[in-house]
């Protein structure tokens, strides 16, 4: 096999409660890539379509990936990458995740597989850093792994795969302005006060634990950020009022996607999902804001072959 197209997916990173350490993976909206094997030693960024990104491979965050995985892993061919990119840059599903984490997926895969998916996080975060300043794996597992996942620790990659309870569905709407994550990671505080980390690690063990017994209404209880969201949230337009009427309309939880802008519900079932959908739209609709909106279930399966 000298060349294979994948799709890698989009994904929800921080899940409210576990800022840089929970994420879970979505289906159907993600990028398809192209990787070839060629006989020019290097890696090429090839054909780039649906967005703007560098075709220079020192800045493209697909070829850094490739290459941090081939100083390990030294190879006497180069590899092509051509990208069809569907995933904005700055939407807050984890666009660049997908392209480190599909890159080194596929040149893996022509490879022979000298690497397992939870070794290929370390190479895919070579290519997260760059984007966006600080290493972190929390949509990067879960495009790798599938489902949801857990970073116990970020620095020596020690990262657990979580259950996904059978009736969970995603809606995730993206107000049509881009958020670079280095631009949000930047504007947060550094210490954060005793009383709010007790409850954020208290609704992150809850969640974890209600993903395990399909307790939905401990899911719903967990999906709480006191530490991130009253900052970030200041970047998103109408934030407060589409959690409200999120929350309204029957959603078990609502947060920030990531580092936003896009905004994601968790409902139980694909009826209240679509709902909750609706009810989303007719805040940006009465600002005539443009917005994308997905629905999804959690991918169990991360990236594919295609
Ligand atoms: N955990 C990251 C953040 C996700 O919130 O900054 C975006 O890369």
């Amino acid at each position: 096999m000298d060349q294979i197209k994948i799709f890698s997916p989009a994904s929800v990173a921080n899940v409210s409660c576990g800022f840089d350490v929970l994420g879970f993976c979505l289906d159907k909206i993600g990028d398809e890539m192209q990787v070839k094997m060629t006989d020019k030693p290097g890696i090429e960024i090839g054909e780039i379509k649906g967005q703007k990104l560098p075709k220079d491979p020192l800045k493209n965050v697909a070829s850094i990936a490739v290459q941090s995985m081939l100083d390990d892993y030294p190879f006497k061919n180069g590899f092509k990458i051509d990208i069809d990119k569907k995933i904005k840059p700055g939407s807050g599903i984890g666009s660049s995740a997908a392209s480190a984490a599909g890159a080194v997926f596929a040149v893996n895969e022509l490879l022979g597989k000298p690497f397992s998916k939870k070794e290929l996080i370390k190479y895919a975060m070579a290519g997260e850093a760059f984007a966006s300043g600080v290493p972190h794996a929390d949509n990067l597992a879960p495009v790798l792994l599938g489902g949801f996942t857990l970073v116990r620790d970020n620095k020596n990659l020690d990262v657990i795969s979580l259950p996904s309870p059978p009736d969970l569905m995603v809606t995730i709407i993206h107000p049509k302005i881009e958020l670079k994550t280095i631009h949000s990671r930047s504007i947060l505080k550094k210490n954060i006060p005793l009383n709010k980390a007790v409850q954020q690690w208290g609704n992150l063990g809850a969640f974890v634990s209600a993903l395990y017994t399909n307790d939905y209404d401990l899911l719903s209880r967990s999906i709480e950020d006191k530490v991130i969201e009253p900052i970030r949230s200041m970047l998103i337009p109408k934030y407060q009022e589409v959690k409200k009427i999120v929350l309204e309309s029957g959603a078990l939880g609502c947060g920030i996607s990531g580092s936003g802008p896009s905004i994601f519900a968790l409902s139980k079932g694909k009826l209240n999902a679509k709902k909750v959908g609706d009810a989303m739209e007719i805040v940006y609709k009465s600002i005539d804001l443009e917005f994308d909106i997905h629905y999804s279930q959690i991918n169990k399966n991360g990236i594919k072959i295609i």
